[in-house]
């Protein structure tokens, strides 16, 4: 039933230039996955740029603006064997305009390596923050810190404490627990600590990047534990009989379970599960599925539609028409208090206005910077109340991230994602027993 796969999506934060594509290419050039042809391809480009030694961002970086611009655009996802551990790399761009590309490569990984320059004593700087704010409203809990090009200033452990100092306390102020984040002076130029312990940082008593990799990052698990919640995004008629499909978000779900689906509120029986080719008797969190229910029916009327969610009995969906939400606005658009707005979550697609612009926020702080604004702008974070047209299936991030988050789509485009900080209260539907 599920794919059972235990690779770790790791996503390359950092400010622009700081050295991510280049640490990716070191890795795979040591670890001895880059082929000879590719290898020599590489040789010949940088020969022609004039440059001594190869440029390890050439392997990551795949498209002509991105090597003659010595910059990432897109995401890029490549499979990488450790010591120990399968990994996926999603090197993201740092530069500012392709934000929206990092939120994408970021939602989906179990764990960031932040990238820090220690070239010129640069440090923290802009997207540093940025990313390491926006990583963490995605939910992302274990995050490695490499302080890289230490080659250029002389491998000093004066510049590496200082610098990894603070990070360190950036990230307290961000909420992370320090204790848990390693933290590892390297060279991806020179290969220092990324895949071999290096020679030249003999003050430095831990480990190489790849070994602590593959001892400290764990794949997430999957939310077997959480509430069960199934988003409906099909209904087809086999044999004149209705087939629920949608995908297991969280928890388990068992053939003779009984399920609410909300906004309706339809209690049915679940008869049987199908999944590609089979019958199971189980589903669970990651599974695509096929339902076939009883009760679905009322007086020859058919309820549940595309965008509902089923759960158990016990722990029903929360159904909401205001919210409260943290929004980061990724591209130029302007959002008025007394906008509408089309709110993707799931399946569901709702017209939401703005009713209150509660704050603005920094997020390279994830501080608040203004109380007042009547509207937030690219580049901008906001804690938002919403009130949708009509009541939407939405969950605290907190409590179910997969379905306490969100888009906002203009003009076909997505332009802003947000976490729902709380959906209680005004808009709820009550229920008949
Ligand atoms: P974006 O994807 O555009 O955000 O940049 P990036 O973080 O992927 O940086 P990239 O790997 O493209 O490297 C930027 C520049 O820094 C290149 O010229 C690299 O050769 C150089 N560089 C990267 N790592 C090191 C290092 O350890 N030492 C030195 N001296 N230069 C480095
Ligand atoms: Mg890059």
């Amino acid at each position: 039933m599920n794919n059972g796969s235990e690779i770790i999506n790791i996503v390359t934060i950092g400010h622009v230039d700081h050295g991510k594509s280049t640490l990716i290419g070191r890795m795979l050039y040591d670890s001895g996955a880059i082929s000879e042809e590719r290898l020599k391809d590489a040789k010949d480009a940088a020969k022609k740029l004039g440059k001594e030694k190869i440029d390890f961002a050439f392997f990551m970086d795949t498209f002509e603006e991105e090597r003659e611009g010595g910059i990432t655009i897109d995401i890029m996802h490549t499979p990488f064997k450790g010591k120990k551990n399968e990994y996926m790399f999603i090197d993201c761009p740092g530069h500012r305009e392709f934000i929206k590309n990092m939120i994408t490569g970021a939602s989906h990984a179990d764990a960031a390596l932040l990238l820090v320059s220690a070239k010129n004593g640069e440090g923290i700087q802009n997207q540093t923050k940025e990313h390491l704010w926006l990583s963490k409203i995605l939910g992302i809990d274990q995050i490695i810190v490499v302080i890289n090009k230490m080659d250029t200033v002389g491998y000093s452990k004066e510049v590496y404490e200082k610098i990894s100092n603070e990070v360190m306390n950036l990230l307290k102020k961000m909420g992370y627990n320090v204790n848990d984040v390693p933290f590892i002076p390297i060279s991806a130029i020179e290969g220092d600590n990324v895949y071999k312990k290096s020679e030249n940082m003999k003050w430095y008593d831990g480990v190489a990047l790849i070994d602590v990799m593959d001892s400290k990052i764990k794949p997430n698990r999957k939310p077997l534990d959480t509430p069960l919640r199934i988003i409906v995004q099909d209904i087809y008629d086999v044999d004149r009989k209705k087939i629920i499909v949608g995908r297991v978000e969280t928890g388990v779900v068992n053939v003779g379970d009984k399920l609410i689906f909300m906004p309706s509120g339809i209690k049915c029986n679940l008869i049987s599960i199908k999944t590609i080719g089979c019958e199971s008797k189980r589903a669970e969190a990651g599974d695509s599925i096929g339902m076939l229910l009883d009760g679905i029916e009322n007086n020859g009327k058919f309820l549940i539609k595309r965008g509902e969610v089923a759960s158990h009995l016990d722990n029903i969906t929360n159904v909401a028409k205001g919210f409260i939400s943290q929004i980061y606005v990724m591209q130029p658009l302007d959002l008025h208090v007394g906008d509408i707005v089309d709110i993707r979550c799931g399946t569901t697609a709702a017209a939401c206005k703005i009713e209150k612009i509660i704050n603005i926020i920094d997020p390279r702080s994830g501080s608040v910077i203004d109380k007042n604004k009547k509207y937030v702008s690219q580049g901008e974070a906001a804690n938002i109340k919403f009130i949708s047209e009509k009541p939407i299936p939405i969950e605290k991030h907190s409590k179910i991230p997969q379905l306490g988050k969100f888009v906002i789509v203009h003009d076909n485009i997505t332009k802003a994602c947000g976490i729902v900080i709380d959906a209680g209260g005004a808009g709820n539907i009550k229920l008949n027993s």
